[in-house]
């Protein structure tokens, strides 16, 4: 009920939103990952489709039902993810990345199980760098108005203005861990080149949409 409720901000916008972590396979039956849950990128998902918006999310493995009326792209690895983000992200007016994507993925992936038998050794694993999906959907020349987060232990203001700059997005929503990981409310503060403001702590639906109507205003002031 309160959902039919929300103002339609965003009426006729169309949202692609990154979700969840990533796994990089290091062998077919093992793999990196981390503990993202998926949640907070979900409830954007979903208060973004209450707000009037067309909301494309792209979904690494969680395990979380699809927000009514969402369309929703299930993938893997942080190759697959940027794969599947790239040809879609010009058809939108907004990139929201929530995913914890893997930073590296194992240089290669074994065909078969990697057996323990007859080595003296453990295996060591080389690794390459993903992808940056954000960094690349904001570099496209039909960029969206792009939103990365960030996730950081320490330091917050300065990581969030460092990733602001290097990756070129107009805001970065920054969060400080790891005490928030997961659970369902949360304190998000969003940093732009004009200085940084904190979203009151709330539970991840109530700040989805508080950030839905600072979106609202964006795209607005951007249009003018
Ligand atoms: N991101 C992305 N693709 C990657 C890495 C990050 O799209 N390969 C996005 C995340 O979804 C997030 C933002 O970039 O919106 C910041 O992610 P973060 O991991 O904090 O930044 P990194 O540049 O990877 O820096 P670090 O992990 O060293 O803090
Ligand atoms: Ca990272």
């Amino acid at each position: 009920l309160i959902a039919f409720f929300q103002p339609k901000l965003l009426a006729g916008r169309r949202l692609l939103i990154t979700a969840g972590p990533t796994f990089e396979a290091i062998d077919p039956v093992r793999g990196i990952t981390n503990h993202s849950s998926g949640k907070m990128g979900f409830a954007i998902a979903r208060a973004a489709q209450e707000a009037g918006a067309e909301v494309t999310l792209v979904a690494g493995p969680v395990h979380l039902p699809t927000p009514r009326h969402v369309r929703r792209v299930d993938v893997q690895s942080a190759q697959q993810m940027h794969d599947a983000v790239l040809p879609l992200a010009a058809q939108h007016e907004v990139f929201v990345a929530t995913a914890a994507v893997a930073d590296w993925r194992p240089a290669q992936m074994n065909a078969h199980k990697i057996k323990k038998d007859g080595k003296k050794v453990a295996p060591t694993f080389e690794l390459t760098e993903n992808p940056d999906i954000l960094a690349a959907v904001a570099a496209l020349p039909q960029a969206p108005y792009c939103v990365g987060f960030a996730a950081e232990s320490e330091h917050l203001l300065q990581h969030a203005r460092e990733k602001l700059l290097r990756k070129k997005v107009p805001l970065i929503v920054g969060n400080l861990g790891p005490a928030t990981f997961g659970r369902d409310d949360n304190t998000l503060v969003l940093v732009d080149a004009d200085g940084h403001r904190e979203l009151p702590t709330a539970d991840k639906l109530s700040l989805a949409r508080a950030l839905v109507r600072e979106l609202a205003e964006r795209l607005k002031t951007s249009a003018e």
